[in-house]
């Protein structure tokens, strides 16, 4: 179902004349009639004063970059310290992705689950409809036609995104191969997926804008049926660079488990170990929870050598060997500042050091970006991410917890040579995580791929700075999907089932693992040392793969026998270790009846096999009980 255009107002039939005669106003040539018609349609409702076809050039970039310094979006770093970067300070209100007016739209309720926003198709297109009527007057409407993984590539997708913010747009020709090549790769047969976005503040005629337009009122909504996303009201991160988590998320999930393959929230790592051998891993982790830090790792132990794929999301697939593959479909890195540093996370300091947008992190007096964790001490005097005077007795964060960096993979010294091989990436290793601290050790093996879906069925972790709600509270978020599966959650761990199903009979798995760098000791600090240490529970991780190591089982599965990580040079004593793998029966009872409840809501959606797998981990731990 589309949208029904309503008539063009004469304003509209004007900018479409103009787009007709100038080039950057027009659609180049050979545009697929079905993009040319959906924009005019898109225009005809919204009612910008301009449309302007983005070609993903740098004079492009150059051209809204230095817009938006004029207009005071944007402020320029000063290029001594770190050439050709910028800084945008958004309206205090629009800091993080909003789960709350986050929808799927999907035919019936059953179909989107108990764990999304549901609103009847028909309906939405009504509020849509009248949202988005004359929301873009006064402003620029831009066409960004983007691919979602390599240009070409097999797993790659294609979209048309259609924003009033070149802020986005600036975000989405870093974040994606955006322009006029993939503008080419349209063809009619093509399913591309369409996004509307406005930040939902129109302009009167004369009326003077504001460094950072947005609505109150925000609507992230998404049609997976018909492949639509239509944002609203925030020009912020995930909610309006949409081709992230709405298309390469939402809808890809959808379209994957249609085509048989996997859109997941992972990071991708390539790791050598002394001997040579070449690893894959995908790793998924709530948002905040450390998949860019682990994604850059500088492993801390003799030998290993790691490269970077992807930070955020992966496409897995089984390629025609039958083994599982994947491709990171981003080009660039919407990366948390605080809490990156040289000593935390060098690999993303010296990816930073120029070509970058940062969004709400402080500015020194000498014109250079700062945030908490930069350096160890703050300065004396900063302009704080809302523009206001700042010291460290202000008793205030200088940045926003969820301020970022945008910038490029390319810039990335650990990038590695495979990260655009359209074929993907063979996986070797999933790893589940989240921010715990207590009950869930430092890393467990499953017994097998059921296990493993059941670990990512069951991921918890403590609220982050990235979402909006209260920092700190536990929450549910399998398969750190929670915010982002297009689909019935149950569903989704079925079709994680069946995927195993399929790799077996080919017979060739990923083994899956869990891990935890958050657990906190008596005193509160955390008892692993995490960031570059992290590399020694990679290490085991592949010795298990490489079946060179011993293990022990536990009633969460397999953990490593005491001496099976070396610990040689890190502060982890005897006791931490002991505390790292600690299993609470009694505690962890008490989570499965958590549990219990949690997939309840799912009714009988819920796939047998997890049920088996609750009901064995039970018994398994009241027997470690009686023991
Ligand atoms: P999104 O971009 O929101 O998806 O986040 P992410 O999962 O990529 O998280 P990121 O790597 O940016 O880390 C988020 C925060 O966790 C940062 O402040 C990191 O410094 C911190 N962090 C990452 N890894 C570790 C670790 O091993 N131990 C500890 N204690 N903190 C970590
Ligand atoms: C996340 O929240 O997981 C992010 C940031 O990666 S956003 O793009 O805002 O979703
Ligand atoms: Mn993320």
């Amino acid at each position: 179902m589309t949208l029904t255009p309503t008539r063009p107002t004469t304003e509209t039939l004007s900018v479409l004349r103009r787009a007709a005669s100038s080039p950057q106003h027009s659609a180049p040539v050979g545009t697929d009639p079905s993009v040319v018609d959906w924009v005019a349609t898109i225009a005809a409702l919204a009612t910008p004063d301009d449309i302007v076809w983005c070609d993903g050039s740098p004079a492009e970039y150059d051209r809204l970059t230095r817009q938006m310094v004029s207009t005071g979006t944007l402020t320029q770093v000063n290029p001594e310290h770190r050439p050709y970067s910028f800084l945008a300070r958004s309206d205090p209100s629009d800091v993080a992705r909003v789960e709350a007016r986050t929808f799927i739209c999907s035919e019936t309720e059953e179909e989107a689950g108990p764990t999304n926003n549901w609103r009847a198709p028909a309906e939405m297109r009504v509020t849509l409809d009248g949202l988005f009527a004359g929301s873009m007057r006064g402003r620029t409407m831009y066409v960004i036609p983007f691919s979602m993984g390599p240009l070409g590539s097999p797993l790659a997708r294609l979209g048309i995104q259609v924003t009033d913010s070149p802020y986005v747009v600036a975000s989405m020709g870093i974040m994606t191969r955006m322009g006029t090549d993939a503008l080419r790769l349209i063809t009619p047969e093509t399913r591309w997926v369409r996004a509307i976005h406005s930040v939902g503040a129109p302009l009167a005629a004369g009326q003077r804008d504001v460094a950072w337009p947005c609505n109150e009122m925000k609507y992230i909504t998404h049609f997976p049926e018909t492949r639509e996303i239509w944002s609203f009201g925030s020009a912020y991160g995930g909610n309006a660079v949409l081709a992230k988590k709405a298309f390469a998320l939402r809808i890809a999930s959808v379209i994957a488990r249609e085509e048989g393959w996997l859109a997941e929230h992972m990071l991708i790592l390539k790791l050598t170990n002394p001997r040579g051998r070449v690893f894959h891993l995908a790793a998924a982790f709530p948002s905040a929870c450390g998949k860019t830090n682990l994604a850059m790792l500088k492993p801390s132990i003799p030998g290993w050598h790691v490269e970077t794929i992807g930070d955020d999301i992966a496409w897995l697939a089984p390629g025609a060997d039958g083994r599982l593959r994947a491709i990171n479909p981003e080009a660039g890195f919407f990366g948390v500042a605080p809490g990156t540093g040289p000593k935390t996370n060098a690999t993303a300091i010296d990816t930073i050091w120029g070509h970058t947008i940062f969004t709400n992190v402080a500015l020194r007096d000498d014109g250079d970006v700062w945030w908490e964790g930069l350096t160890e001490n703050a300065p004396d005097h900063l302009i704080d991410w809302q523009g206001n005077d700042w010291s460290p007795t202000s008793g205030t964060p200088a940045a926003h917890p969820n301020s970022r960096f945008t910038v490029a993979a390319s810039q990335c010294p650990t990038i590695s040579d495979d990260w655009q091989d359209p074929e993907g990436v063979v996986i070797d290793a999933i790893i589940f995580g989240g921010r715990r601290a207590t009950n869930v050790p430092l890393v467990v093996e499953a017994r097998d791929w059921e296990h493993g879906v059941f670990i990512g069925a069951t991921v918890s972790s403590e609220r982050t700075a990235a979402a909006e709600g209260v920092v700190g509270e536990l929450r549910r978020d399998p398969f750190a999907m929670m915010p982002f599966c297009g689909y019935n959650m149950a569903d989704h761990w079925s079709h994680w089932l069946e995927m195993g199903s399929k790799l077996r009979t080919a017979g060739n798995m990923p083994r899956i693992f869990q891990v935890n760098w958050f657990r906190k000791g008596d005193d509160g600090s955390f008892l692993w040392p995490g960031f570059s240490e992290n590399a020694r529970v990679l290490e085991w991780i592949l010795d298990r793969v490489e079946g060179r190591t011993p293990a022990v089982d536990t009633p969460l599965g397999w953990k490593p026998v005491d001496g099976g990580i070396n610990l040689d040079g890190t502060s982890v004593t005897t006791r931490d270790w002991h505390q790292l793998f600690e299993v609470d029966p009694d505690a962890w009872i008490a989570e499965l009846e958590g549990t219990d409840d949690f997939f309840a809501e799912f009714g009988d959606r819920l796939p047998a096999a997890l049920t088996t797998q609750l009901t064995d981990i039970r018994r398994r731990l009241k027997l470690s009980r009686e023991n």
